[in-house]
């Protein structure tokens, strides 16, 4: 948080998905999942002002309708709380959109997190949660950060211990993939049990480092958008048994020790077409 006495800017982060599978399919149509999630230090920017009403603009024109959720979050809050008070909010978008990397919805668990908090609704984290949970199923976990072990459709969030930081290198080739398309086209060929992220989170909670584990959304991903399948392939052959999709994709992560493995990375792989960054996971948001 930085800013002057009026204007405060809020950071809102990036996330990736070291490890997750698809359960099963649920009878409401979302997807049982279990997933190691961790916030990184790529992150939206929220200046909110005071205001008597809810006002909302972006950096990026095509982002900045009413249906956005920022103002999305910040009216759910308002009804929820049947509070009169309102905000002047202006999204400066870094993450990109329909990455895989939950920019929309830690905009909207940032927006929750600091109008409870600017209101002085004294909503307590689990209020938060449940309402988050109503905006998207990621919600949830941003409004923790952190690392932490995720299942249900995203609603239950165990917070992990955050050992030592780790570096990723993020690659994202030029397509936006709608979460919902690749969920959509699942088949019960890609559930499995969870056991895989169960014992990587049991691992962290007794301080191991981070380790990846499967993406059961990526055979989807890939026969649905070859293109995600050819940049993983030349990723993965930069760095063996490192890289990964997080989410619904398409970036591609790829675990890396240090700051400068992560440059050689993106120096094997990045062209004009992808956006690449390096990232440091970082901690809850309360910590
Ligand atoms: O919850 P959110 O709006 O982010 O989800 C977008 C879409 O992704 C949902 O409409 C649903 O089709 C799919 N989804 C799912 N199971 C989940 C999360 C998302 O099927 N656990």
């Amino acid at each position: 948080m930085s800013g002057t006495a009026s204007a405060v800017k809020y950071r809102a982060p990036a996330k990736v998905n070291v490890s997750l599978e698809v359960v099963g399919r649920r009878p409401d149509g979302y997807h049982e999942i279990v997933s190691v999630m961790q916030t990184v230090s790529l992150s939206d920017e929220i200046e909110i002002i005071d205001g008597s009403e809810i006002l909302f603009t972006c950096s990026e024109p095509g982002l900045g309708g009413n249906d956005n959720l920022v103002p999305r979050a910040a009216r759910l809050l308002q009804s929820a709380s049947r509070s009169t008070e309102g905000a002047q909010m202006r999204l400066v978008k870094s993450i990109p959109h329909g990455a895989g990397l939950g920019g929309g919805s830690s905009d909207a668990a940032t927006v929750l997190r600091v109008l409870n908090d600017r209101w002085d609704l004294g909503l307590s984290l689990a209020q938060l949660v449940g309402l988050g949970a109503r905006l998207g199923s990621d919600v949830p976990f941003f409004l923790h950060g952190g690392s932490a072990l995720v299942t249900g459709r995203g609603e239950f969030v165990d917070p992990l211990p955050t050992s030592k930081p780790v570096w990723y290198a993020l690659i994202k080739p030029p397509i936006s993939v709608p979460t919902s398309t690749v969920f959509n086209a699942l088949l019960p060929s890609d559930w499995t049990d969870g056991m895989v992220t169960r014992d990587i989170a049991c691992g962290m909670s007794k301080g191991a480092s981070v380790q990846l584990g499967v993406n059961g959304l990526q055979h989807t991903l890939f026969t649905i958008f070859p293109a995600t399948r050819e940049c993983f392939e030349e990723v993965s052959q930069a760095a063996p048994g490192r890289a990964f999709i997080s989410g619904s994709g398409p970036t591609i992560a790829v675990l890396c020790g240090t700051r400068n493995e992560a440059k050689q990375v993106i120096s094997a792989v990045a062209n004009e077409d992808r956006w690449c960054a390096i990232v440091q996971s970082t901690g809850r948001n309360d910590a």
